[in-house]
């Protein structure tokens, strides 16, 4: 699909749907799940140039075929909220659409603010399953995605303090909130991941058990202004994979 004309009507309406957005996590409490609908959207990238279908922030999560992969559970919902602010603002891609909502949801709970540029084209064609991280795995795995994705260690490290929003459900195979507060944007994830009290998925203890991951750890858990630092150039790179704004 063609690529959106950000003109200053389009970004008129980007300004008009962040205050939907607002409106709309503060008042179904859904940030962690704007925050995950970001993430999974963006993380099917696959930066090597022999890639048939890139992925990366597209839209494409909104397809029935890639909302039925296994990493996906849940994310309907999302879809559907999204859907009421799409509704109001067309002309608006749902590749920025969800990469908005994911930076409001950040910024309304507490969180660092996140540059957003937009002009994402949608497209309509899914990536093969597999893509996203298998929480049941380790580091190497971990390195593995978000290489693939043109992401480093760091990375991994800063955004997995996603997990400072929300919980884990049934359906994933894992239970719990990561921390105490998951309503808050804060260190807290890291806190917690050195105190190893709470749920934790195989994927956040590599975090702890590899050295050169262990290193941004501690910073991030002693630092909280370190953590928002990073994590807003993270999650920006995270948000513009594969695309080159206009
Ligand atoms: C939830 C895996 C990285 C944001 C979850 C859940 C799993 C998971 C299994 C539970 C889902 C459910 O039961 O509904 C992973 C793995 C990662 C990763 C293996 C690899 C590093 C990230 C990143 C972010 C993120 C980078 C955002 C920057 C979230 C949020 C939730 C969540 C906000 C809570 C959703 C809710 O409360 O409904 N993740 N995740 N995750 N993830 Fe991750």
């Amino acid at each position: 699909m063609a690529a959106p004309v950000v003109n200053e009507e389009y970004l008129k309406e980007i300004e008009k749907a962040r205050r939907d957005l607002r409106a709309l996590i503060y008042s179904k409490n859904c940030a962690p799940i704007m925050l995950r609908i970001a993430w999974h959207d963006a993380a099917t990238y696959d930066a090597r140039p022999k890639t048939r279908i890139p992925g990366g922030p597209n839209g494409s999560i909104r397809n029935k075929e890639e909302l039925s992969h296994s990493g996906n559970k849940g994310l309907e919902t999302a879809v559907e909220l999204c859907e009421q602010v799409k509704a109001k603002h067309p002309k608006i891609t749902y590749a920025d659409l969800y990469q908005l909502a994911g930076v409001v949801a950040v910024e309304i709970t507490g969180g660092p603010s996140i540059d957003f540029v937009p002009g994402r084209k949608d497209s309509n064609q899914s990536p093969p399953e597999g893509r996203l991280p298998d929480a049941k795995l380790g580091a190497s795995h971990l390195r593995e995605v978000f290489y693939r994705m043109g992401l480093s260690d760091k990375d991994v490290v800063v955004l997995s303090g996603g997990h400072t929003l929300g919980k884990a459900h049934k359906r994933s195979g894992f239970e719990g909130p990561w921390t105490k507060e998951p309503t808050k944007f804060d260190n807290s994830y890291f806190v917690e991941l050195l105190k190893g009290e709470t749920e934790q998925l195989p994927t956040d203890k590599a975090l702890v058990e590899d050295p050169a991951f262990c290193r941004y750890v501690e910073l991030y858990a002693r630092d909280n202004d370190a953590f928002f630092r990073d994590y807003a150039v993270s999650h920006k790179k995270l948000s513009e994979l594969g695309f080159n704004p206009p």
